[in-house]
């Protein structure tokens, strides 16, 4: 059983019962947050990619929980030299913590960030997790848009499936039902959308026509709320 945590944003927690990771922890200046990043006691932290809406509080968690921060190789090299344990793997790559595992797969998108000094660096490039945990199989998207190898992600048979609609600046809610399509999932999760202005979307709309048009099923979760898979 999983429990999936909807913290803001891209930000989730999910849970097997005994360990808590954390997935692309944006809660400070997160005006969506539901929760600060003092509260989480991660045994692993996921990030897809280096904006600073995904790197978030990762650093300061990753420091004072001794967990590691798993991302794509070069994102973790950089996060690293800024005192963060990390563990770099790369698309195609499985990488293990404890309880569960998560295989990068490829996510269409940029990936800077800029560092508390204002300088801009772009380290290496974007991904998206499947992640077995707790017995289920979560895709988390990151940042994307839709592309036709979620197809392929979607052959590993997912239980839930974490797509950003917010349009702009990924994938907005037309071409997120066409991944569903695509991938397939039990359940589809929304995130990435009224954060900000330029990322509104009608998430409940969005909903109702996935609905309508698939077998899968949408948990649209406000900040804070969860939903569980599995028993
Ligand atoms: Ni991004
Ligand atoms: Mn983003």
């Amino acid at each position: 059983m999983l429990t999936i945590r909807y913290l803001g944003h891209s930000a989730f927690s999910i849970d097997d019962g005994q360990r808590e990771v954390l997935i692309d922890p944006f809660l400070s200046g997160n005006p969506t947050a539901a929760t600060s990043h003092e509260e989480h006691q991660p045994v692993a932290i996921l990030l897809t990619h280096a904006h600073n809406d995904h790197v978030g509080d990762a650093v300061a968690i990753a420091k004072r929980e001794n967990a590691p921060i798993i991302t794509t190789y070069e994102l973790a090299n950089y996060l690293a030299s800024e005192g963060a344990q990390t563990i770099g793997g790369n698309h195609g790559g499985t990488v293990k913590f404890a309880g569960g595992s998560a295989k990068i797969v490829p996510a269409w998108h940029t990936s800077s960030y800029t560092t508390s000094s204002g300088q801009v660096v772009a380290p290496g490039v974007p991904a998206g997790f499947v992640v077995r945990f707790g017995g289920e199989t979560v895709y988390f998207a990151g940042d994307t848009c839709l592309f036709g190898d979620m197809q392929l992600i979607g052959e590993e048979g997912l239980d839930a499936a974490v797509l950003p609609i917010g349009d702009h600046f990924t994938m907005g809610p037309e071409d997120a039902l066409r991944a569903v399509k695509m991938l397939k999932p039990k359940v589809a999760i929304p995130c990435h959308y009224n954060t900000f202005d330029l990322i509104a979307q009608d998430e409940r709309e969005w909903a109702k026509k996935v609905e309508s048009e698939t077998d899968t099923r949408v948990a649209v979760l406000a900040p804070g709320e969860s939903v569980a898979l599995g028993s």
